[in-house]
């Protein structure tokens, strides 16, 4: 089975923007909630503080699934293998579980970036590779390229974006998409719909999220530094949303609320409306 798919997989912890103090007590609080994947990415900054936070936390290693990111900037030949090389250092580990490609290559050539990243494999730094934030056009090229398996496309996604082409483009390629901003970044309590759904099965607005998600077919992704968020975000297994509540929150994608747009990354691809 898909390593993202795992039933403990399927929840992971953010840890961007965090560092130092306030990282290490995230990810603290984040494993006594039970959690044991860790999403981080060379461009936080923080994977040396994530490397020390796991240490420190004493569950053993084949217990966890740590995705790293290498950033484009990273997306040469001379760059791309130092690079990953350093994110282990400084994760403390000799591979990462899911190793991802950032961004697509800004300019939009693929190619070089998905073979350097199998090669990353075939060197054993990472069991899994995957894409991230890559269109539906770019997931069928990235199909055509990739000789091993893509295990994830990971994209925004929560029920204030309409994300149906991806969906879609999941389904034709075989490379399946998980979340991130799984909260919109606290957009998504900004309308009532999902505490109003939530009332009726005694869970929070952001659970209701969160299970949209999961019963889309996607892992979920969401940081907190607050450990009531932290361990009510985890507990999102005991409850399934009727498909009349599917429905209604599907709606929601009408809103088209995007966090991680060209306003903060300058290279972000528009995805496919
Ligand atoms: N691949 C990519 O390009 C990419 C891009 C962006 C993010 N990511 C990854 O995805 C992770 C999650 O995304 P994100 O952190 O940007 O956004 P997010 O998880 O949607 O939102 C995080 C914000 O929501 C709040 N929050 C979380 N749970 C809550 C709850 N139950 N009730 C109320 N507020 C809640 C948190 O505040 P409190 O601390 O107050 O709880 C925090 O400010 C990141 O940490 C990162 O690892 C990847």
């Amino acid at each position: 089975m898909n390593i993202m798919f795992q039933k403990t997989n399927q929840r992971m912890f953010g840890t961007f923007p965090l560092k130092g103090d306030t990282l290490r007590a995230a990810v603290a609080a984040a494993i006594d909630a039970g959690y044991r994947a860790f999403d981080t990415a060379q461009a936080y900054g923080n994977e040396a503080d994530t490397g020390l936070a796991l240490a420190e936390s004493g569950i053993p290693r084949d217990e966890l699934c740590i995705t790293t990111k290498v950033t484009v900037e990273n997306f040469s030949q001379e760059r791309f293998m130092p690079s990953v090389e350093q994110s282990l250092q400084d994760l403390k580990l000799d591979r990462v579980d899911i190793l991802l490609l950032h961004w697509p290559t800004p300019g939009g050539d693929i190619r070089l970036s998905l073979e350097l990243l199998q090669d990353a494999q075939e060197r054993g730094f990472a069991s899994t590779v995957g894409i991230s934030n890559y269109t539906a056009a770019m997931m069928r090229q990235a199909k055509q390229i990739a000789s091993v398996p893509l295990v994830t496309n990971q994209v925004e996604f929560h029920p204030l974006l309409d994300q149906r082409k991806l969906l879609a483009a999941a389904n034709e390629t075989g490379i399946p998409l998980s979340s991130y901003c799984s909260v919109a970044r606290g957009e998504v309590f900004k309308h009532p719909l999902f505490a109003e759904i939530g009332a009726a099965y005694g869970k929070s607005a952001a659970q209701v999220v969160l299970r949209w998600i999961l019963q889309k077919g996607l892992p979920i992704n969401t940081m907190s530094t607050k450990p009531d968020n932290i361990r009510s975000n985890f507990d999102v297994m005991d409850f399934t949303l009727s498909s009349i509540d599917m429905g209604r929150i599907d709606a929601m994608n009408a809103v088209g609320y995007r966090v991680v747009g060209k306003r903060l990354i300058p290279y972000a691809p528009d995805f496919d409306v």
